[in-house]
């Protein structure tokens, strides 16, 4: 096992979860996750950021040991998330002198899942700083950045910012710092939907504190890291999709019974694309949530589509809808298509499920009775004129 430096005196330290099949039994992982942590030797006090994934435990142990660590001054825990935190008891039991440096929210989280004491810890304000002797590590709180707890830590005298899940990526295929390409793109902006775009409009704010710190390098606990243009890449990505542009696109997310809503579906996604508009159709019976997470950052608009299932919406879409409204993203409008046979509440069914989305304008819905007829048709066209025209 060959351990990895950051720069000089810190240590990758973390894990690779290469078969690890889906994140939280939601988020499908195309090639696992990586769980990041680095030890800082100072001139006289050594520091972990992070542990890893309690299965992945070994990997972070084994590497201490073969580097000859002894003493382990500081623990710092910047998220208290279980794939960050899992593995502290069995790392205090190691280096029982160890001292979690977190923030109060932080304790109180881990302090629910493990079995830690409160002496165990050394907490912290934001602003304060501990001193490695010569490294000094600074922490900005920054909440809801995913989680209330969450801060980072900023190593002042190498300009190194532990960011935490912010920035990170489900990946394994790669060294420690990003390649200068765009092949993890897809997997970067899909951990983007799902992890931090439920918060854009909170966070955005930290992009400005993070680039006032003038980075030199970017180290999140999953993914890899970013130093010189990566610090521009990544942070520039965040900017974009967290205030836009869109592209001139509209996901249809729905399913049919009997064939009448795809009738709907179809026409529909014609009528736009003759006006020029892409459409990304997500059959929910083939349903991959990371796919349309990452769909709908660059989404204008969201279209549902689904029959009326005993008055209500088809049990499938709701999956999907209950999805687009935890990650909420930055839409202009909603709206919703499909048949049904004698008698329907759908709309009540899906704006009931669409609490985060209140402000998002909803379109006239176009419902059939049975199979689409041309009055049908025309409020389809009119759906895709008013799309067209107004946004
Ligand atoms: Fe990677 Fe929120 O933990």
């Amino acid at each position: 096992m060959s351990t990895k430096e950051l720069i000089p005196n810190i240590y990758c330290v973390g894990s690779k979860d290469r078969h690890r099949p889906f994140f939280d039994n939601l988020m499908p992982l195309a090639e696992g996750t990586s769980y990041n942590a680095f030890l800082i030797k100072g001139s006289e006090k050594t520091a972990l950021v992070d542990t890893v994934y309690p299965p992945c435990h070994s990997e972070l142990i084994d590497k201490l040991k073969e580097m000859g660590v002894e003493k382990i001054d500081y623990v710092i825990i910047n998220h208290g998330e279980q794939d960050h935190t899992g593995t502290l008891p069995e790392l205090l039991s190691l280096f029982p002198e160890a001292k979690i440096v977190t923030n109060k929210k932080c304790q109180e989280i881990t302090m629910g899942f493990l079995p830690l004491k409160e002496d165990q810890y050394h907490l912290v304000a934001d602003g304060d700083e501990i001193s490695l002797g010569d490294k000094t590590l600074q922490f900005m709180f920054a909440p809801w950045v995913h989680w209330p707890d969450t801060m980072f830590a900023f190593l002042k005298e190498d300009k190194i910012l532990f960011s935490t899940d912010f920035f990170g990526a489900h990946v394994t295929n790669y060294d420690v710092f990003w390649d200068g390409t765009d092949t993890i793109l897809p997997l970067i902006k899909a951990y983007y939907a799902e992890i931090q775009m439920p918060f854009a409009k909170v966070w955005a704010k930290y992009l400005d504190k993070i680039a006032a710190l003038n980075p030199s390098i970017i180290a999140p606990s999953h993914g890899p890291a970013y130093k010189g243009d990566g610090v521009h890449y990544i942070m520039d990505l965040y900017r974009k999709w967290s205030m836009g542009p869109r592209a001139n696109k509209v996901a249809i997310v729905g399913v049919s019974m009997y064939g009448s809503t795809t009738l709907m579906i179809d026409y529909l996604k014609k009528a736009l694309e003759e006006k020029g508009i892409e459409v990304k159709h997500h059959d929910v019976m083939d349903l991959n949530n990371t796919e349309l997470a990452s769909d709908l950052i660059d989404c204008k608009g969201v279209i549902v589509a689904s029959p009326t299932v005993l008055t209500g919406l088809h049990p499938m879409v709701v999956e999907p809808v209950f999805l687009l409204n935890a990650v909420k993203p930055n839409i202009q409008f909603l709206g919703l298509i499909g048949s049904y046979s004698w008698g329907t509440l759908i709309v009540n069914s899906l704006t009931g499920l669409l609490g985060n989305m209140k402000t998002v304008p909803f379109l006239d819905p176009v419902l059939a009775k049975g199979t689409p007829k041309e009055a049908d048709y025309a409020a389809l066209n009119k759906m895709a004129d008013t799309i067209a025209q107004n946004y």
